[in-house]
């Protein structure tokens, strides 16, 4: 039986810290499927479309990836996907209660779902899309924390090139 997980989130844009989430995924997992949640609560500066858009253009060279929009509860996206495990990224400690909360509530409701946190390698625990926004916007340099798609992106939204 393949393997699969899905890795849920905003990617509202896609930063190396979720990439390398996703590269280290790809040790234990045949598949990871990255799924774009459309109903997030935060004011996104990215389309649904333009975020798949560019999370694809950027893990173009990993066939094992495939990259997906879902509505609604993520519990009921992984079992239409036949998937059996959620991986999640773990920052710092200030992470820890609120993923903690979620993992329950799914496993809780999502029978037989397993979340599977990561830890965020060093250089990238500090990172997050708002943080390389704000930095992005007031023309700060971006090159260490987004590929150079995102980076493009980003600059292109802002104005600045
Ligand atoms: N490296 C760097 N940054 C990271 C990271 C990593 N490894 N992992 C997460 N981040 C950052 C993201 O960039 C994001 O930054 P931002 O807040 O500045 O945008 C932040 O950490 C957390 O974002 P993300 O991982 O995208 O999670 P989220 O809180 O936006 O979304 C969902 C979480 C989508 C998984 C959750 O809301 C969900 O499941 N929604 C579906 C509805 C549902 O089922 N609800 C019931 C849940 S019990």
């Amino acid at each position: 039986m393949k393997k699969i997980a899905v890795y849920p989130g905003s990617f509202d844009p896609i930063t190396y810290g979720h990439l390398d989430i996703i590269k280290r995924g790809l040790k234990v997992f045949d598949e990871v499927i990255v799924a774009v949640a459309c109903n997030s609560q935060k004011n996104a500066l990215f389309t649904y479309d333009e975020r798949v858009d560019l999370i694809r253009a950027v893990l173009s060279d990993e066939p094992r990836v495939s990259v997906d929009t879902f509505k609604g509860l993520l519990i009921d996206y992984v079992s239409v996907r036949q998937a059996h495990v959620i991986i999640r990224g773990l920052r710092a400690i200030s992470d820890f209660e609120y993923e903690f909360q979620i993992a329950q509530m799914n496993s809780c409701i999502g029978k037989g779902v397993e979340t599977l946190f990561m830890m965020t390698s060093l250089q990238y625990g500090y990172l997050s899309s708002s943080i390389v926004k704000e930095v992005c916007s007031l023309n700060g340099n971006i090159d260490g924390f987004v590929p150079l798609e995102v980076k493009t992106a980003l600059r292109k939204k802002y104005g600045l090139d």
